[in-house]
């Protein structure tokens, strides 16, 4: 075996150490040559100890590359996150805390819910409140979607609801009373309006009187509180969207989508940053947009009883919460949905 080490190096010698010629004389390609070059040099298994250098070639064009190369390799070994010096950002003048407020359902709400919710809103200061609808539940005769089965639900009246509903915009009044208060109407409430045009058989001066007598607007003096009121036929803010509005760089609805993955599909429909109620399911989703950035969509669950009768032995997937943002005054802003567990808030005890 050792002979083909000289043997290699002998015809190397021979051809005036040009290896492509020996290689070519032994009938084997160049770089098995080399190989038996190399091992003949370092006397592996070769007799004769020649000592064989094999000039490695000063490539300076191939320096030059291995130097770019771990140039290159050095940017991108970087670290990519920036660090700070350390410091927590300053608050800014203009900073501010908004609240959402999702589904309370007048004589359905769940006040031990309520109560935690309203204890971190009195904490929290929050300049702005966003109540997204459905804070009368308009059961009875006003649901008209009810058959028989639900005996239940009509042994209560719109009055009892009407009365449960004030006593909560009282209570979140009491709360937060350097708030200004903005009230989305959800589906519940639209009963009231779909009721009055039913019984008027359509006649809009009759409707409009009713309206004005049983609307919602009168049943919860909301002009006498302060509070604005958005209907669910009309737009505003020039947004295409009936009873919908935009504060800062976020919509606020009441919703539309229950199904297992409202949030994203909330997104989807609304292509901006969107806080709704509705689905009474605590959900987010968030996503990179190509323009406005990271954009997501909240729903906190809601405030009202969780098992109501209408969902007869079906379980909900409903939970507690409420809707928070810390907000910039440039529009940008921190979302948390906050959850109320078990009758109680986590956020503002812990962070005393
Ligand atoms: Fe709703
Ligand atoms: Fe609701």
């Amino acid at each position: 075996m050792a002979d083909i080490f000289a043997q290699a190096l002998e015809v190397w010698e021979k051809c005036g150490r040009n290896q492509c010629k020996a290689a070519k004389e032994l009938g084997i390609p160049r770089a098995t040559l080399q190989g038996r070059l190399r091992s003949a040099n370092l006397g592996l298994k070769c007799e004769r100890d020649v000592p064989v250098v094999i000039k490695a070639e000063a490539d300076e064009t191939l320096q030059k590359r291995i130097n770019d190369l771990e140039a290159a390799l050095e940017v991108a070994r970087r670290p990519r996150t920036r660090h700070g010096d350390g410091k927590a950002p300053k608050r800014q003048k203009g900073d501010f805390k908004r609240v959402a407020i999702p589904d309370t359902h007048g004589q359905h709400v769940d006040q031990q819910a309520l109560k935690a919710a309203l204890a971190d809103i009195k904490e929290l200061k929050p300049a702005e409140i966003v109540l997204l609808g459905d804070h009368i539940d308009c059961g009875g005769f006003l649901a008209q979607h009810h058959v028989m089965g639900y005996v239940a639900e009509t042994r209560t009246s719109f009055e009892e609801d009407i009365a449960a509903t004030n006593a909560f915009l009282d209570s979140v009044q009491e709360a937060a009373p350097q708030a200004a208060i903005h009230y989305i109407e959800g589906n519940h409430e639209r009963r009231i309006e779909r009721w009055i045009v039913t019984q008027t058989l359509r006649h809009p001066a009759d409707s409009a009187m009713f309206k004005r007598w049983f609307g919602v607007e009168a049943c919860l003096s909301l002009k006498k509180r302060g509070i604005r009121h958005y209907e669910q036929g009309q737009a505003y803010c020039d947004l295409r969207v009936p009873c919908t509005i935009k504060l800062g760089k976020c919509y606020f609805t009441h919703g539309h989508r229950t199904g297992k993955h409202p949030a994203a599909q909330m997104l989807k429909d609304f292509g901006s940053n969107v806080v709704f109620g509705h689905c009474h399911a605590r959900d987010s989703h968030d996503e990179p947009s190509v323009e406005a950035g990271d954009i997501g969509a909240w729903t906190p669950g809601c405030l009202c009883q969780k098992q109501p009768m209408w969902m007869h032995t079906s379980p909900t997937r409903w939970g507690h919460g409420y809707h928070l943002q810390l907000c910039r005054s440039n529009g940008d802003f921190l979302p948390v949905n906050v959850p109320i567990i078990d009758g109680r808030s986590f956020l503002v005890p812990l962070l005393r």
